[in-house]
């Protein structure tokens, strides 16, 4: 039997009825003191036949803070408040990991503590505009984070990630890409520093992985994913030589037996500003665990990339921003729903909450397995 999305997998310590995953999606609607609220709650609800939800990116401390209105895993209130999704996304039979965050030098001091200086690898200004409460404003040079100041941004990672299992998630992930704070440091063209966690790709790989062996300690390898794009241009970043860097560090991570490996593929935006593309084939075969990869894929991509073997999983973004019941769609063939751009960021329940799903779709995954059943639903 070929292998596709419907295929159940084992993702480290969970059993997925499907490889139709949600990839993670910043939306900013999150209520006052960046805690997640009842519309949340229903947003993530809606989405629950997803193979496994990856939460959108939320901080891990309100040095952090990067956007506005965007979730913390740092408070009790953001605790109780992620508490109330994940029961919902459970009790509707779903899986749901959050995504650490760390914004480094895509942040403004209006959004940080104190009006501080956001930080990064290296004192070097990300070219273009932060989003603040008071609209778009330049980004400023950041502040080079001390070698002694380490082991505070590693302990920030270890309480988010322990928040998180508080607050009821099945797993984590380490968000190492997009030009965050962790991608700050493992990528050349931000990375300047000269101590030990600068100049060789050992090096620069270092606070990563001390990062993802924080995490680990709270919940196990098996239970937690990470995710790097080393072609994106996004946030101005760059790396002198992707192929060979991303592909030592791939390599590294073979040592913990993750629960995953998600992956972001060069996108034409990336090609535009002169990033290097490197497919997420090329670490293929350096990769020995499950592969999830992501970017513009549609249903059929997202098949045959499964069936001939070159990936996993696939992670799926705008689909199901738009899609709240993407896997059955997929499965009936059903026509999607397009996205709205304009409603991605900020907002209420439009373009959030009020994407219809499919009539009948609420029912659970597994039991659309029996094809009497499944045609039952079709034709009702
Ligand atoms: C509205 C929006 C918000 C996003 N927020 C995040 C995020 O919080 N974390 C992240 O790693 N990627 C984020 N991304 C990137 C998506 O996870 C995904 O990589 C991208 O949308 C491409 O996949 P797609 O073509 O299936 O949408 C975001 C993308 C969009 C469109």
């Amino acid at each position: 039997m070929t292998t596709d999305l419907f295929s159940p997998i084992q993702l480290g310590r969970y059993h997925l009825p499907n490889r139709i995953i949600m990839a993670p999606l910043t939306r900013n609607r999150a209520g006052a003191g960046n805690v997640p609220q009842a519309l949340n709650v229903l947003y993530y609800e809606q989405r629950a036949s997803a193979g496994l939800i990856i939460s959108e990116a939320t901080q891990i401390s309100p040095h952090g803070v990067g956007y506005p209105a965007t979730p913390g895993i740092h408070s009790a209130e953001q605790i109780a408040g992620w508490k109330q999704v994940t029961q919902a996304v459970h009790a509707k039979g779903g899986r749901i990991f959050l995504q650490l965050w760390h914004t480094g030098r895509i942040s403004h001091p209006s959004l940080l503590p104190n009006g501080e200086q956001p930080v990064s690898a290296s004192a070097i200004a990300a070219e273009g505009m932060a989003s603040t409460y008071e609209g778009e404003q330049p980004f400023v040079a950041p502040r080079a984070l001390e070698t002694t100041e380490i082991p505070t941004i590693i302990e920030m990672y270890r309480q988010g990630a322990a928040n998180a299992l508080e607050a009821g998630f099945d797993g984590v992930e380490v968000h190492n890409a997009n030009g965050y704070l962790l991608d700050q440091f493992l990528r050349d063209g931000v990375n300047q520093r000269t101590d030990a966690y600068g100049g060789s790709i050992a090096n620069r790989a270092r606070l990563p992985l001390a990062v993802l062996e924080a995490v680990i300690e709270v919940w196990g390898a098996d239970r937690v994913g990470i995710r790097l794009s080393p072609s994106s241009t996004f946030n101005s970043m760059s790396d002198s030589d992707p192929e060979q860097h991303f592909g030592y560090f791939v390599e590294q991570l073979n040592r913990y037996n993750l629960a995953y490996l998600h992956l972001l593929e060069p996108s034409e935006s990336d090609l535009r500003h002169g990033g290097k593309p490197v497919p997420t084939s090329y670490f293929r075969p350096l990769y020995h665990g499950n592969l999830m990869v992501n970017w513009d894929y549609d249903f059929a991509q997202g098949q045959a990339v499964i069936a001939n073997g070159e990936a996993d999983l696939v992670s799926y973004g705008k689909l199901f921003i738009s899609n709240p019941d993407l896997p059955e769609r997929f499965r009936r063939n059903a026509p999607l729903t397009p996205f709205d751009p304009a409603t991605f960021y900020g907002g209420g329940a439009v373009g959030y909450t009020d994407y219809p799903s499919l009539p009948d779709s609420s029912v659970p995954d597994s039991s659309l397995q029996d094809s009497s059943l499944q045609e039952q639903q079709i034709s009702s």
